[in-house]
């Protein structure tokens, strides 16, 4: 089978297309023929060895897979060949053929494609997380959503106003602004896409102030940190949270005292390791997420996809801040 693999730490272009041996089932696993694969920017940074995870090379990056269920192994119980699956293997999903858990496949309503289906876990399990668990968010509450067009924080604007919030999108350019209000953002609001001096950074702290209500924001959704993390920390209301999602522009100091001025809460985020520690809240939730998907108030948008062979493309493009929403490769064997 064709495996897109890492053989060298480096950015997407260090990317190789190779044929490999299929995999087989152990006791306990399925195997999935993949045919969608949703990338993220974890899958930019665990080529160049800068994730979490280092995983031994050759790997293959990509997080989540959809796909169809082409074998058992021995002792597998409620899942059968030929079930439409998702699973996140955390990175080797960029192949043709992937051997997974069993325990771990959750399957996919008719109706959902392979696309959406892969680029519904990662983004709306760890946005869902961040907003239900820890943040606690509260219907008639105010979210701020930094980079609201990216793939977690698209999830985040969207499950924001699933969850009855009024949701303040901000992004880098009108485009992005424009596909976040699309997805149901009350406002938004543009800031700069460079690094800011404290002057502009105070500046983008008052247009936060404005876009959220006289009282600021009850929830800050951080997944870009860099210089926008101070001038959302300073247009927090009273009892606020601020998420720590991620950091593309880099990460942050916060200065403290800010958080005991306004009483705000700084709550790290750390999804994949939450899946681990408690599977049973992680099923409930992902239960929950499919029930909203049923139900319209969720839906995935994947707004490119590119062949296996670009998977590296496809990366580059969403390190480049291209995204809007999800880039999805899809797999034809
Ligand atoms: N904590 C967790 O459990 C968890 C789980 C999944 C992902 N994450 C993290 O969440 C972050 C977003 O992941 P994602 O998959 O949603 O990525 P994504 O789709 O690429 O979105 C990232 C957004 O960050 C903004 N950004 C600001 N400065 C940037 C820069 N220098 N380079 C690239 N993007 C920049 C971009 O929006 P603008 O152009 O509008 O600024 C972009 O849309 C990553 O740091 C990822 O590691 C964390």
């Amino acid at each position: 089978m064709r495996a897109v693999l890492s053989k060298t730490p480096g950015g997407p272009e260090t990317l190789v297309v190779e044929d490999v041996l299929d995999p087989t089932p152990k006791a306990g696993e399925v195997i999935i023929e993949v045919k969608a694969v949703g990338i993220n920017y974890p899958d930019t940074l665990i080529i160049e060895d800068k994730y979490q995870f280092r995983p031994e090379r050759p790997f293959s990056p990509g997080a989540e897979v959809a796909g169809v269920v082409e074998a058992v192994g021995e002792g597998v119980k409620g899942v059968r060949k030929g079930d439409r699956v998702i699973a996140v293997p955390g990175w080797g999903g960029l192949v043709e053929r992937l051997a997974v858990r069993a325990e771990t496949v959750i399957p996919i309503p008719d109706a959902m494609s392979f696309e959406e289906a892969a680029a519904l876990i990662m983004t709306y399990g760890t946005s869902y997380y961040a907003l239900k668990d820890r943040a606690q968010l509260k219907a008639g509450e105010t979210l701020l959503v930094l980079g609201a067009a990216g793939g977690v924080g698209a999830a985040a604007v969207e499950l924001g106003k699933a969850m009855g919030a009024k949701v303040v999108a901000a992004a880098s350019t009108n485009d992005k602004v424009e596909f976040a209000l699309e997805l149901g953002a009350d406002n938004g609001l543009i800031y700069p896409s460079g690094p800011m001096d404290k002057a502009a950074q105070k500046e983008l702290s008052g247009e936060f102030k404005l876009a959220t209500g006289r009282d600021g924001a009850d929830v800050v959704y951080d997944a870009v940190g860099g210089d926008y993390a101070d001038p959302a920390l300073r247009a927090m209301d009273w009892n606020g949270r601020y998420l720590v999602v991620g950091f593309p522009a880099g990460i942050p100091s916060l200065p403290l005292n800010l958080t005991l001025l306004k009483s705000v809460s700084v709550i790290g985020v750390f999804w994949g390791a939450a899946v681990m520690r408690d599977p049973k809240a992680h099923a409930a939730n992902m239960a929950e997420l499919m029930q909203m998907y049923a139900d319209g108030k969720i839906r995935p948008r994947v707004s490119k996809t590119f062949p296996l062979e670009k998977a590296g493309e496809a990366i580059k493009a969403l390190g480049d801040r291209q995204a809007l929403g999800k880039i999805v490769v899809t797999v034809e064997s």
